[in-house]
């Protein structure tokens, strides 16, 4: 099982950072904390390293890994061929939950990238994360630490639930800022394109490019994008055991709609003998509590940040208490909105229009 080194987020022991660290460049894989999620790191160019990343979360090859750099300087190591914009957005966002991709350099190697030209960096602003960074003395590839599909690890407790056994440690700083994973916008093409909505709103990046960013449906949780385009959209994401029936409007969300389809479907279940879950907003919590459901509130409908912080603990708390159906509501599609529906839809079996 993996050791578990407890640490201060702010200033972690430097001998917990250390022995971390050596696991890490001799060929092991440890668990870290970031700003947005637990990561699972290898250190990048140490391929066996990077494979055991893979196989310990039973992550398909061809999806491939975020690089994490503690240093502008680390992304010229990476990268070639980079645009101007790029200073500009590391400047305002770095470190931070936004994540570039550009092309990439011979150094990368392949099992990383999934076969691909593109490589995709970030800085995350976290200390524990970027102290391990230095001390590992190169970049660290990580994807979330959690099993491939299941929603995404924002405590330790999460790692250890899906690969305590499968690692060789875990940094555990408590739990995460955001909850939600980073941005990923492809810099290669005109205008960028955003791969990946998350935690940093895609009109704050906007605003610095002075350009708008394409969202292809596939951002926006709909259908599925081509493997070479944007990898990770392929695959099931996110998901509880549960079956989550998400619940959308046609166009403005008109939430009496909502509520009195969810009650419907509730009903209807639960008249199958199922356990349902249901997966609301302080504004409407009120609504549902009459009925013999597990009932969740996200957050108010006007604080998208505690509703995509709160998103994935809850689905996990959701299969803990084994519901077998989860019954969620939307909320708008803008800033942090767009995150929190990309996820609901991908974690989503079955969407229903009211
Ligand atoms: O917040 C985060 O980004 C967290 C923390 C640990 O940094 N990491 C994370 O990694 O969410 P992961 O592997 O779960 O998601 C990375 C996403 C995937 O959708 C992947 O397909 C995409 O980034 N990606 C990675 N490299 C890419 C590339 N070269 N081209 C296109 N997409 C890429
Ligand atoms: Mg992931």
């Amino acid at each position: 099982p993996a050791k578990i080194w407890k640490v201060d987020p702010s200033d972690p022991d430097p001998r917990a950072i250390e022995e971390a660290a050596s696991i890490l460049k001799s060929g092991g894989v440890v668990a870290f904390p970031t700003e947005t999620v637990y990561g699972l790191g290898a250190i990048y160019n140490l391929v066996e390293a990077v494979k055991k990343v893979f196989q310990a979360k039973k992550r398909p090859m061809d999806n491939p890994l975020i690089l994490h750099v503690s240093s502008f300087s680390q992304v010229s190591e990476l990268a070639v061929d980079i645009p101007l914009e790029v200073h500009e957005l590391a400047k305002r966002f770095w470190p931070g939950p936004l994540t570039i991709v550009l092309p990439k350099s011979a150094r990368v190697p392949r099992e990383v990238t999934g076969g691909l030209g593109k490589v995709a960096i970030r800085m995350p602003a976290h200390n524990v994360a970027l102290k391990l960074i230095e001390a590992a003395g190169a970049p660290i590839a990580a994807p979330s630490a959690n099993l491939s599909g299941r929603p995404s690890p924002t405590t330790a407790q999460h790692v250890i639930e899906d690969l305590g056994d499968a690692i060789d440690g875990i940094l555990d700083a408590g739990e995460t800022l955001y909850g939600v994973e980073s941005t990923v916008i492809d810099l290669t093409s005109r205008p960028p394109v955003l791969l990946r909505p998350g935690s940093m709103p895609v009109e704050e990046i906007e605003k610095v490019l002075g350009v708008k960013i394409f969202i292809p449906s596939f951002a926006r949780g709909l259908g599925e994008a081509e493997k070479a385009v944007a990898p990770g959209t392929k695959y099931r994401h996110y998901s509880p055991r549960a079956t989550l029936i998400l619940v959308e409007s046609r166009d403005t969300i008109n939430i009496e709609k909502v509520v009195a389809k969810i009650r419907e479907l509730a009903t209807y279940h639960l008249g199958l003998g199922k356990k349902v879950g249901i997966l609301c907003t302080d504004e409407t919590r009120d609504r549902y509590l009459d009925l013999p459901a597990e009932v969740i509130s996200l957050g108010s409908r006007r604080d998208f940040f505690q509703i995509a912080k709160r998103l994935y603990p809850s689905l996990r708390t959701f299969d803990s208490k084994n519901v077998d159906i989860i019954l969620a509501e939307p909320v708008e599609e803008r800033g942090l909105g767009l995150t929190i529906m990309n996820r609901l839809r991908k974690a989503s079996s079955q969407r229903i229009l009211v």
